[in-house]
């Protein structure tokens, strides 16, 4: 098992892939403590947790990532309930602000940056502390979004937070690096479950699936295989990276083979050599 003896603390811990990672790594030997705004679904996620054997490895906590008291309190509960803390997963999320950015409002920027930008910063700060102190290093994982990378991956405002994100990540690794504290981003595609379906399942899916190279669905089990791969010992030399889980999203870039089918491997008709602007010919030959 990868995570034995390491004790974890997960936000936004009971939906989605923070639920999935939470799970994962409860198999994996960790102890966890899942925190989220959501009572309701976290205590479904304590129970479905304890029916699967980990009552004693799992435990909730409700909190607000975007207030300070409730950040403090939820790794100290950490430390408190199993001794120790080893990997903080900053994940919890919301989509926030939506719509043009002439008619988005002071509160909602600031509720969205509250919860995606702030929320991590408040991870990051109040967790180093405590790995700091224990002299035994430490992983963070912050999750930001392909959204992060890119003016058209998602709102005007999550894709602002998302890149905030990405940098506080990478500022946190040069920083925390001398305490053996890594610092990694995960930066996911489309992840099917309930903040990215919003209420349009099929439509959604159906939406990405003309986008994403990769056929099948991105699931929060994909997250939580990249998440155990920066919280386990298998990443000790790997801080300030990002990595983006998107079934080939962003690999497939702004689309030109659409623009130019002819020079396409996709559109397949036609292979050979294009020479440019040399004067020589092209050698192309029809399949
Ligand atoms: N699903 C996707 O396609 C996708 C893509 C890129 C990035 N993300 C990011 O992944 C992360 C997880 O999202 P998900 O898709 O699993 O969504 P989800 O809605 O299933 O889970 C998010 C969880 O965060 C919790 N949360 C929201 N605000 C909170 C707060 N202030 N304090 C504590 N908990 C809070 C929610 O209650 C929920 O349980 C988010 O940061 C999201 O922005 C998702």
């Amino acid at each position: 098992m990868r995570l034995e003896g390491k004790v974890a603390v997960i936000t936004g811990g009971a939906s989605g892939m923070g639920l999935a990672s939470a799970m994962r790594f409860l198999v994996e030997g960790a102890q966890v403590v899942i925190a989220d705004y959501n009572s309701v679904t976290g205590e479904a996620a304590l129970k479905d947790a304890a029916a699967a054997g980990f009552g004693e490895s799992v435990s909730f906590i409700r909190t607000d990532v975007a207030r300070e008291e409730d950040v403090v309190a939820m790794l100290e509960h950490a430390v408190g309930r199993f001794g120790r803390l080893d990997i903080v997963f900053n994940n919890a999320g919301v989509g926030g602000a939506i719509g043009p950015v002439t008619e988005t409002s002071v509160a909602d920027w600031d509720y969205t940056f509250d919860v995606l930008a702030k929320g991590v910063f408040l991870g990051i700060k109040h967790s180093a502390r405590i790995m700091r102190e224990q002299k035994s290093g430490g992983s963070i994982i912050n999750t930001a979004s392909i959204a992060g990378l890119s003016g058209d991956g998602g709102p005007l405002v999550y894709s602002a937070a998302k890149a905030a994100v990405i940098n506080l990540s990478m500022s946190a690794a040069v920083e925390l690096a001398p305490d053996l504290i890594r610092v990694n981003t995960i930066c996911p595609g489309f992840i099917a479950t309930p903040l990215a379906e919003s209420g349009d399942p099929e439509g959604t899916r159906v939406h990405f699936a003309k986008a994403q190279p990769w056929p099948d669905y991105g699931q929060g089990e994909h997250i939580a295989g990249a998440a155990l791969y920066f919280a386990s010992d298998d990443s000790l030399f790997v801080t300030g990276e990002k990595l983006v889980v998107d079934g080939g999203l962003m690999a497939a870039g702004p689309k030109l083979s659409e623009v130019f089918p002819r020079t396409s491997a996709r559109n397949a008709k036609v292979s050979g050599v294009t020479k440019g602007s040399t004067g020589a010919a092209n050698e192309i030959r029809r399949l």
